[in-house]
């Protein structure tokens, strides 16, 4: 990459920027660095609305904190009711558009009408503040009304990405021992049904804590309805009041729970809370996105991932903007899809990832020429490291060389960015993320945890606690501890590798564990050897993530077998679709190599680091038809090295 681009604000951005200019950014985070009390307690009383003040701003003791500890709000009154009965009354709240064409745009008002309702109708099945819902839904307004009428009574809400099969929903029900499940007959996705009820049917068959699912009528398509536990999420709503007031809740209050693939084979139950996590959403939508009320703002992201809940719904509807959502593929009916939405909606600021600009830079730049992007002012990128060429494409062809792109690097167990440029202050390097936010204090370290000179690789690490961090693992306070706080006592360990160079921008290098990135998604190589070695033929399985033109990685899995004669062609296809039916389709490998033997260390760990290599590499080379001996590497390799 080359570092010495640089692309400073241009002045008019900065003029009108909520952080203008570089010493205002300086100010802010200096402030944050040395008074965080100060800071956070000042925007807490600014930003958001209470009920009750806090006892303290914030607890720390690692790796437990606690933010606003006895503080009371809701973040569904933040997020609705103080737009909706002030002067954004009549602003559109969320601008929906569905894969068939049609339109919906929702008030603050009318949102608040409609999560009040809704919220009734979750109280009339007797939930209340603790208990769990898991929502399995389409991009649909109705989605986002069901997250706030969560959060408007205190219910744990587990959002699973409609993308995941019955078995993955399944799991996710079952260790949270959800309650409700809320999810539609079906949503549309390049012109073809996503049954969804089908799904949970299967699903519920082993989930005894269940004992109501409500369903949204969407495709109107046939669905079976198990008397007594399957109601019409319309049938409910018609009979319910659109008076519900929101909950005090204590700030740290359970909001969601959301599940992210680690370096097992069991996902992690992200865990986030009610006032730190709001609080920083909302700043974000100031720093990041410099969100003003004229703004249209569309994020990309699907709400069955953490962005779709930061930067969909919570960041956005906290600070009073317009959000598009959109429920369908960017590529249907055509390319073009996105940048119409873009036209017709005058879109200003856009959000989306490397893997989607891949995609439709390969289409050509007809597809963005024929449209009027003239509304963008703004353009963001999430989920992976994007590559200077795309950035120059999404730069160019989209921004047309005056949107600043904005590079944010976070996680799921962040809950909101924190490392990216405040657009009307930090020059922008295609490729670096840039610069912390305020109160966030990265550190780039070798194994034995000390830092390593500016330049030189090393693990990205976070000192000190942030209001939006991840409170612990559903069920499992010891892997979080384990997992994230360990390596280096009292510091948050991310699992990336990154570089900061001599100016301290911050160049994320992708992670340093047994996680891939397909297309911006987290996915455990465990997760889906886990899924391999379930199937009746498979005797081992190791899975790596290869190197993707679009995608960034793409899943690539080495099998051995059982006993018996297979045949390798069909046994491939077979086993793609097993991985599809096991955690999703967006799991299914893209490659299947049989192999005699794996790799593996003398204590009989597979290594991943050489089939790793084999993959990048080539060095061994093969389809899925043929049987590859990987004994000689196993030998060569298996040497001294316990690592992997
Ligand atoms: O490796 C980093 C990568 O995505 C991981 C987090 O994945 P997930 O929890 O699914 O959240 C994705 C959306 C926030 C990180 O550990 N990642 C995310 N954003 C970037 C990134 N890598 C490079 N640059 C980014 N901007």
């Amino acid at each position: 990459m080359n570092e010495d681009q640089v692309y400073p604000p241009a002045p008019d951005f900065v003029h009108r920027a909520h952080v203008s200019g570089m010493d205002a950014y300086k100010a802010l985070y200096e402030h944050a660095r040395t008074q965080p009390e100060d800071f956070w307690r000042s925007l807490a009383e600014k930003e958001l609305f209470w009920f009750e003040k806090w006892d303290h701003v914030f607890e720390w003791d690692p790796p437990r904190v606690k933010w606003f500890a006895g503080g009371k709000t809701n973040v569904c009154y933040n997020c609705v009711d103080r737009h909706a009965e002030g002067a954004r009354e009549a602003k559109v709240a969320i601008q929906w558009i569905g894969e068939p064409g049609d339109e919906r745009a929702i008030t603050y008002r009318e949102l608040l009408r409609m999560v009040s309702r809704f919220a009734n109708v979750l109280k009339a099945c007797g939930l209340a503040a603790g208990d769990r819902a898991v929502i399995y839904m389409p991009m649909v307004p109705e989605a986002a009304v069901a997250m706030l009428a969560c959060a408007r009574l205190g219910i744990v809400h587990s959002v699973v990405f409609g993308g995941f099969s019955s078995e993955a929903l399944k799991a996710r029900i079952q260790d949270l021992g959800a309650a409700v499940v809320l999810t539609a007959d079906g949503g549309w996705r390049r012109g073809k049904e996503v049954r969804l009820k089908d799904a949970v049917d299967q699903a519920l068959e082993d989930c005894p804590t269940v004992r109501d699912v409500i369903v949204l009528r969407r495709t109107e398509s046939q669905v079976k309805m198990r008397d007594g536990r399957d109601h019409w999420w319309h049938e409910l709503e018609a009979a319910a009041s659109d008076d519900c007031p929101a909950e005090p809740l204590d700030a740290e209050h359970p909001l969601y729970v959301l599940y992210t693939s680690g370096t097992t084979g069991k996902p992690k139950g992200i865990l986030h809370t009610t006032g730190g996590y709001l609080l920083q959403t909302t700043m974000s939508m100031k720093w990041v996105f410099d969100i003003r009320d004229e703004d249209v703002y569309w994020c990309t992201a699907d709400i069955g991932w953490v962005t779709g809940h930061s930067y969909v719904v919570y960041g956005p509807l906290s600070a009073g903007a317009t959000t598009v959502m959109y429920e369908g593929a960017p590529d249907y009916p055509a390319f073009d899809r996105w940048w119409r939405i873009v036209e017709k909606h005058r879109v200003s600021i856009f959000y989306s990832s490397p893997t989607a600009i891949r995609a439709l830079i390969r289409q050509g730049d007809q597809w963005p020429n024929a449209c009027d992007l003239s509304s963008l002012r703004l353009l963001g990128s999430v989920g992976e490291p994007i590559n200077p060429a795309a950035w120059e494409w999404y730069y160019r062809v989209i921004g047309k060389g005056c949107c600043p792109i904005v590079d944010t690097w976070w996680q799921t167990e962040t809950g909101s960015i924190l490392i990216a440029a405040m657009p009307g202050a930090v020059p922008l390097k295609p490729g670096s993320a840039t610069l912390p936010m305020p109160g966030i204090l990265p550190e780039v370290i070798d194994f034995s945890g000390n830092p390593v000179p500016d330049g030189q690789e090393g693990f990205l690490i976070i000192d000190r606690p942030w209001p939006s961090m991840a409170r612990t693992l559903w069920g499992d306070p010891q892997r979080y501890e384990d997992q994230y706080w360990r390596r280096v006592r009292g510091k948050y360990f991310t699992g990336d590798a990154a570089r900061r160079d001599a100016d301290g921008y911050y160049w994320i290098l992708g992670r340093v564990d047994d996680v891939m990135n397909v297309s911006g998604h987290r996915l455990s190589t465990m997760e889906v050897e886990s899924a391999l070695v379930r199937h009746r033929a498979v005797a081992e399985a190791a899975v790596v993530g290869k190197p993707h033109e679009i995608t960034g990685q793409a899943v690539c899995a080495f099998v051995t077998l059982k006993e018996g004669n297979w045949d390798h062609h069909r046994l491939g296809g077979e086993l793609r679709q097993w991985v599809a039916k096991e955690i999703g389709a967006f799991a299914r490998p893209e490659e299947i190599r049989f192999t005699e033997a794996l790799p593996k260390t003398r204590s009989g760990k597979i290594m991943r680091r050489l089939l790793r290599e084999i993959v990048t590499s080539h060095t061994v080379s093969g389809d899925v038809t043929t049987l590859e001996d990987l004994s000689v590497v196993t030998r060569l390799s298996s040497q001294p090295s316990d690592e992997d």
